[in-house]
């Protein structure tokens, strides 16, 4: 089982100052900074583009998480990269042929993603599944934060944990530290929260108590070898 991590997403933060929360997210003790890229079209919102990547990048030590709300990722995917993303995840309902664009992403040494929304099936990433570092379970319909996480998506996060022990599991939306701790049972590692931990009062001690609870529920690493 990778071990649990912690990312703050500064879709949360104030945009006026978002160095000083990516900053403030690094102090904190968090794992990575989760970066939400939306372009208005695969979602009904417009957030932040290459250039706050890259901002991001030279400000900090530890890892970006930089996943594309995009329809075109194919397009798009090399800046993203050229910008210092670490990680990249993209859409498996975006508008393109995810495999060439994941092989991208590890071609450049980078670790690639694929996303799935929260009404998307397990089975459509299955045969991606050799592709990819992270996946990536939408627990809110995305394009905003501070929505309320559904529940109705914990079974797809412990179906894809059966498939595959070794891969990044990663839930967004609507985290806090019991949602985290729903999440993590079923076999969730990687926990992005901005709302909450944005909002907290101690963001350093809310990073260590969700890190904690995660790694307390955390399932064995016993999941079915694939066929
Ligand atoms: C939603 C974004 C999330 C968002 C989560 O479309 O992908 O990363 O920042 O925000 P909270 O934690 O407030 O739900
Ligand atoms: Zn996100």
């Amino acid at each position: 089982m990778p071990a649990p991590q912690i990312l703050p997403s500064i879709l949360a933060a104030h945009p006026g100052r978002l160095e000083e929360a990516c900053q403030r997210a690094e102090a904190a003790g968090a794992d990575g900074l989760h970066l939400d890229v939306m372009d208005g079209h695969f979602v009904p919102n417009i957030s932040m583009g290459p250039s706050v990547v890259r901002m991001a990048r030279e400000s900090l030590r530890i890892p970006l998480n930089v996943h594309l709300m995009i329809t075109n990722p194919d397009e798009m995917a090399e800046a993203f990269l050229d910008a210092g993303s670490d990680t990249l995840l993209i859409h498996v309902e975006a508008r393109c042929d995810p495999i060439p664009v994941l092989e991208s992403i590890r071609a450049r040494g980078r670790a690639a993603g694929i996303t799935l929304n929260p009404e998307t099936p397990a089975e459509s990433v299955e045969p991606l599944l050799d592709y990819v570092d992270e996946v990536l379970c939408m627990t809110v319909h995305p394009g905003f934060g501070g929505q309320a996480f559904l529940r109705n998506v914990l079974p797809k996060i412990a179906l894809i944990r059966s498939w595959r022990p070794d891969v990044n599991i990663s839930v967004d939306g609507g985290i806090d530290l019991e949602s985290a701790t729903w999440a993590a049972r079923e076999g969730a590692n990687v926990i992005v929260a901005g709302t909450s931990l944005f909002r907290a009062a101690d963001m350093a001690a809310d990073i260590t108590e969700m890190r904690e609870r995660v790694a307390a529920v955390q399932p064995a690493a016993v999941g079915r070898t694939r066929s």
